[in-house]
């Protein structure tokens, strides 16, 4: 079955040469991008529709979201705006309120979520563990989640449970907890702050799930300056994410992260994705990360949701595009690029030159995972331009109609 996407105004398509194309068509066969070009030049297909002068880009792709949770924050948030400043205590609250909540229901609340964040333009996203923390709740956080998500990241590491010991909480986060849920799981985090997991702490916990065959994430600077962000570009992590307050060093070591790579063709030896997540820092009220001073230095940065329920609950990619456009001074195409290729990128499923299109997410070309977002707007740049407005109009997701 083929299917004609025709009169596009304007195709972002977030590929390799940043192409964007005017008056276009696409063509999805099956779960694949079959043609795209010039609309007077589509092939015949099965069936045509009419994108009515809108524009497209690729479906976001969220590298970072907490999805797995049950109960409520609201108290925390008023306090927040309120004058109190964010503390990673609320976690326990919400640990609380999961472990209380049957199998069928955190699914339920999962699948809600994920079905929210697909219908505003969301087709690839990551969620994590780390409101179990303990060895039955985290695998069984791990196995919704990998029902439910298209990849799973292990954040036992996310606090150390009230009463607990933090070298012992450490080590069964390293032994038994990481077996429990390595069926699960690809990634591994740790939240690196003052108040959750100190430098040595976090170090043992991605060296044992590098051991264990993971890869590596890392939640760093958002609270303060601290070890994050080096930790995660010394272990090759894939990511490193907040990023609120960084030391000059640390923009110098994500940027020669990346000094081998080369994005002209997408090949090399890939460095640490800086992942920004805007919501999370407006509903903190933390300085909104320097995205605009990473790119500059030549850093890959991502854009994500970070949705969860304590300091960012919104999965609206598109709200972070507008913040970052806004705010963060990025051009709507650095910022659809970071929310695309960009989170494609920090979980390893960007297309390179040489890399196999099939795997690809976060950017529209023949071959790719047909992963659409048709605006009901002609350019992408009306995401900035009307703010809060909502934008989403079709989605497809591996060449399924999902809106
Ligand atoms: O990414 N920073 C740590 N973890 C989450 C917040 C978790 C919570 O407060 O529930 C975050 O912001």
């Amino acid at each position: 079955m083929s299917t004609l996407i025709t009169n596009i105004a304007e195709l972002m398509t977030q590929d390799l040469e940043h192409r964007v194309l005017r008056d276009a068509a696409v063509v999805v066969e099956g779960e694949r991008i079959s043609w795209i070009g010039a609309a007077a030049d589509a092939p015949p297909a099965d069936e045509a529709v009419d994108a009515g002068g809108r524009a497209m880009l690729p479906g976001w792709v969220d590298s970072h979201s907490h999805l797995l949770f049950a109960g409520d924050r609201t108290a925390e948030f008023e306090a927040r705006m309120a004058g109190e400043s964010y503390a990673a205590g609320g976690i326990a609250v919400t640990m609380n309120a999961t472990r209380a909540t049957s199998d069928f229901d955190l699914t339920r609340l999962a699948m809600g979520r994920v079905a929210e964040a697909v219908s505003q333009g969301t087709t690839y996203l990551e969620t994590k563990t780390g409101y179990g923390l303990d060895v039955e709740h985290e695998a069984r956080s791990a196995r919704i989640a990998s029902t439910i998500a298209d990849q799973v990241t292990y954040l036992g590491a996310h606090l150390v449970p009230a009463g607990q010991d933090p070298e012992e909480y450490t080590d069964l986060v390293c032994g038994p907890m990481l077996a429990a849920v390595r069926p699960y799981v690809q990634w591994a985090d740790v939240f690196c702050e003052e108040g959750a997991f100190n430098a040595e702490q976090s170090r043992r916990v991605l060296m044992a799930c590098r051991e264990a065959g993971l890869g590596l994430r890392v939640h760093g600077n958002q609270l303060g300056e601290g070890p994050g962000v080096e930790l995660a570009v010394e272990l090759g992590a894939a990511s490193v994410d907040h990023v609120n307050y960084l030391a000059a060093q640390d923009v110098k070591a994500l940027a020669s992260s990346w000094s081998g790579w080369d994005p002209a063709v997408g090949t090399g030896e890939r460095g640490t994705v800086a992942t920004c997540l805007p919501a999370c820092d407006l509903s903190t009220r933390q300085p909104l990360a320097s995205a605009r001073e990473l790119l500059d230095a030549g850093v890959q940065v991502a854009l994500a949701s970070n949705c969860n329920p304590g300091t960012s609950y919104t999965s609206s990619m598109a709200f972070c595009v507008t913040t970052a456009v806004l705010q963060m001074r990025l051009s709507v195409h650095e910022a659809v690029r970071a929310a695309t290729y960009g989170g494609a990128l920090a979980l390893h499923k960007e297309a390179g030159r040489d890399t196999d299109g099939e795997r690809a997410v976060g950017s529209i070309a023949v071959g790719h995972r047909a992963d659409l977002h048709l605006l009901n707007a002609p350019s992408a740049t009306h995401l900035a331009y009307r703010p809060g407005m909502p934008l989403t109009y079709a989605v497809w997701r591996a060449g399924v109609r999902e809106r």
